[in-house]
C-alpha cells in the first residue's frame, strides 16, 4: 500500500507563499539548514496506521521541504534520514527506511535535476544495503554538476563515531608525518569531518517537541540556531519553514563576543 508513492502533480506555490519568500528574503537567509526530521512513528500512531506510513508520508514532506529551501536560496539542506543507532529498531522498519531513498530518488531525481539540486550524503556508506547506496550514488553522480541547493543525506550517520574518526585520521595523518600537531586548529579538525565541504549550519530545525541533538552534527552544531517544533514531520508544512527562518533573522548571532 505504502511503496505506490504519487507526487501528484509538479509542485506550484500560491501568491501568498511566494509573496511570504520575496519577504523573507529581503532580509539574509541561513546559508546552511539542517534537520531533524522527527515523528513519523507518532503521526501514524495517531492514525492507527503502522509506523512505516509515517516515513513514507515524512518522505513527502522531504519533497516539499528541498522544493522550498531551494527557492528561498538556501544553500544546503542537510537530513537526518537514519542514525547510526536507528539499526536497533524492528528489521521491517529499517529494511523499509531503507528502500525510501530508492523509492524517492526513483521518482524525484528529475525534478531534482531540472531544479539544479544537487544530491550528497553524509554518514557510514559501507553498512548501508546495495541498493540504498546504489540509488544515492546514482544521484549524486546525475546531480554532481547542478549548483543550487545542496540536499545532503545524513544517513547511517553518527556524529560521535564521526568525531572518533577523524581523531584516528589526524593520529595517522601526524604519525605519517602529513600534519603537524601546532598546526592542528578547529578548521583543519573540521576538514577531517564527513561535512568537510560544508560550512556548518546556520540553523538546526527538529521537528516532533523532542528537545535534544540524538547525536547530530556534535561539533558543527556548536554555533548554530535552533528551533524547535511540537509539529510532527509529515504535518511540517511549507509555511512551518517559513516560520523557522523568520525566527532565525530575528536571533542575534554573536558566536560568543558581543555586538
Ligand atoms: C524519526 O521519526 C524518523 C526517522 C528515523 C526516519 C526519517 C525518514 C524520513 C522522514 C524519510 C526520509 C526520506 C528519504 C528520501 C531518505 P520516528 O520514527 O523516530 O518518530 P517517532 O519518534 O514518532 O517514533
Amino acid at each position: 500500500m505504502f511503496n505506490k508513492f504519487r507526487l501528484g502533480k509538479k509542485q506550484e506555490h500560491s501568491s501568498t507563499l511566494r509573496d511570504k519568500i520575496e519577504e523573507l528574503k529581503k532580509q539574509p537567509i541561513p546559508e546552511h539548514v539542517a534537520i531533524i526530521m522527527d515523528g513519523n512513528g507518532r503521526w501514524a500512531k495517531k492514525r492507527a496506521l503502522p509506523r512505516i506510513a509515517g516515513h513514507h508520508e515524512g518522505m513527502k514532506v522531504v519533497r516539499k521541504t528541498t522544493m522550498l529551501a531551494n527557492k528561498l536560496g538556501i544553500k544546503a539542506l542537510t537530513l537526518y534520514a537514519f542514525s547510526t543507532e536507528n539499526w536497533k529498531r524492528p528489521k521491517n522498519e529499517v529494511e523499509y527506511i531503507m528502500r525510501l531513498p530508492e523509492e524517492f530518488l526513483g521518482t524525484f531525481l528529475p525534478e531534482l535535476v531540472e531544479n539544479n539540486v544537487q544530491v550528497k550524503m553524509i554518514g557510514y556508506k559501507n553498512q548501508l544495503p546495495v541498493h540504498t547506496l546504489h540509488a544515492i550514488e546514482k544521484a549524486i553522480e546525475e546531480t554532481k554538476d547542478n549548483n543550487g541547493l545542496v540536499l545532503n543525506f545524513a544517513l547511517n550517520y553518527g556524529s560521535r563515531a564521526e568525531i572518533i574518526d577523524a581523531v584516528k585520521q589526524v593520529l595517522n595523518d601526524s604519525k605519517n608525518g602529513i600534519l603537524n600537531e601546532n598546526d592542528l586548529n578547529e578548521d583543519v579538525f573540521s576538514s577531517y569531518l564527513m561535512t568537510s565541504e560544508f560550512n556548518d549550519p546556520d540553523l538546526l530545525i527538529r521537528t516532533s517537541g523532542e528537545i535534544r541533538l540524538s547525536n547530530f552534527m556534535l561539533w558543527q552544531l556548536a554555533y548554530s540556531e535552533f528551533w524547535f517544533t511540537d509539529v510532527l514531520w509529515p504535518d511540517f508544512s511549507e509555511d512551518h519553514l517559513l516560520e523557522a527562518i523568520e525566527i532565525f533573522q530575528k536571533r542575534q548571532r554573536r558566536f560568543g563576543g558581543v555586538l
